[in-house]
């Protein structure tokens, strides 16, 4: 029998509680609905073994659309320890690792063009998901990998922090400025849908945010303040004892993320790659989402001991490091023109403009005397 809240593309059981919970304490805040959605213990989008990221999934995330993300990753991070002086250990710590094909793609590229760096490393991921870190585990089992796994991110890492899309999946408050006032969305439940109500903002932390950044969203504008993400870089920046945060993510500077003419936000859903601006459709079964502040990311870096090398695009980033290679014609005598323009066709799609290759990639660095990144600033003396 189908309870009230039953439908075949939304968890009954998580809207059940949602509701159960604004019911007993009235109006919840957005960034409270949004954590519920994603990472409700028992029933959250990241809870469920259903297909996430990927071609099968809900969206699309650069090392599932193409190897060559990893290979490039990979010469990177080779950079990186040869900077710090070819360490005996280097650690990849990598948080929020997905289906584990990025970690699978570093490592066979270490092992196969990089035998000195590959015996010095040492890669552990950092995952909240229990299904994705039993995938990550059969995926990297099949490759005879050496990971570790914990919930919580190491201390004294010497080597490189690296995450892919992790901070835009972190729950958010969702603001509007009224009248000159900032308030917050709340969320209620009417009976039969949930609706927004806005009231003064649920922590005195909103105001402070943009104070430190010394501006607002426009009049009459909605837009999102992931106050996670900075507390994320302050421990990755105090978990770092020497080396790099490689950190990828969608978002901008905040002078254009709370640019006047924004007026809706960056809060985006995705369902079976179909994107739309309703989190409140389809509950605990499609994505949320919402683009990073670059400026207070890079702050909170710095405060906690991080020097920042530079953020360029993910499309600079992966040409300055030669990604143009992958899409060469092959080798006379040897043409597979099928696989060819396959792997030609979705290395575009890492580097387009529209879609991933304007995800930005933020550099930082602790106790590593002045490293010249080629993902930065393309091949030295070019
Ligand atoms: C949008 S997915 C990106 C996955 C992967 N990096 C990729 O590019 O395909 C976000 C990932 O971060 C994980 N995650 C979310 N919050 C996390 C946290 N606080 N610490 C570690 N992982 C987290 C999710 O379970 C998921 O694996």
């Amino acid at each position: 029998m189908r309870t009230e809240f039953e439908t075949a593309t939304e968890n009954a059981a998580l809207k059940k509680a949602i509701v159960a919970r604004i019911q007993s304490q009235g109006p919840i805040p957005f960034r409270d609905f949004m954590d519920a959605a994603l990472y409700h213990p028992q029933h959250g989008y990241y809870r469920s073994r259903r297909e996430k990221m990927g071609r099968e999934g809900d969206y699309l995330t650069s090392p599932e659309v193409s190897a060559a993300f990893g290979v490039i990753l990979a010469r990177q991070l080779h950079e990186m320890w040869l900077a710090m002086g070819r360490p005996l250990r280097f650690d990849i710590v990598e948080a929020g690792a997905g289906t584990g094909l990025l970690c699978r793609d570093i490592l066979r590229w270490t092992r196969d063009h990089a035998p000195d760096f590959h015996s010095a490393l040492a890669y552990a991921i950092v995952e909240v998901s229990e299904p994705l870190m039993e995938r990550q585990r059969d995926v990297l089992a099949e490759e005879g990998c050496d990971v570790r796994w914990s919930a919580e991110l190491p201390d004294g890492i010497e080597g490189c922090l690296l995450s892919n899309e992790l901070l835009d999946s972190f729950p958010v408050h969702a603001v509007c400025v009224r009248g000159g006032e900032l308030t917050e969305v709340f969320v209620d439940w009417d009976g039969s849908r949930f609706v927004d109500e806005l009231r003064p903002p649920s922590t005195p932390e909103i105001e402070r945010y943009f104070g430190r950044l010394g501006l607002r969203p426009g009049e009459g504008c909605r837009a999102e303040v992931n106050l996670e993400a900075p507390e994320w870089m302050r421990n990755a920046g105090r978990s770092l004892r020497r080396g790099f945060v490689l950190t990828l993510d969608y978002g901008y500077e905040a002078e254009e993320l709370y640019a006047p003419w924004r007026t809706d936000g960056t809060l985006l859903c995705f369902y079976r790659h179909n994107p739309s601006a309703d989190p409140y459709a389809r509950l605990g079964r499609q994505d949320i989402t919402s683009h990073v502040d670059f400026t207070t990311l890079r702050r909170a870096g710095e405060e906690a001991g991080l020097q920042t090398l530079g953020l360029v695009s993910q499309s600079e980033f992966l040409t300055n490091l030669g990604i143009a290679e992958a899409l060469a014609p092959p080798a006379e005598g040897n043409v597979n023109l099928e696989e060819y323009y396959a792997r030609r066709r979705t290395v575009s799609e890492l580097l387009d403009p529209a879609a991933l290759g304007r995800i930005r990639v933020l550099l930082q660095t602790k106790a590593v005397e002045a490293p010249h990144l080629t993902g930065l600033e393309g091949p030295q003396n070019a």
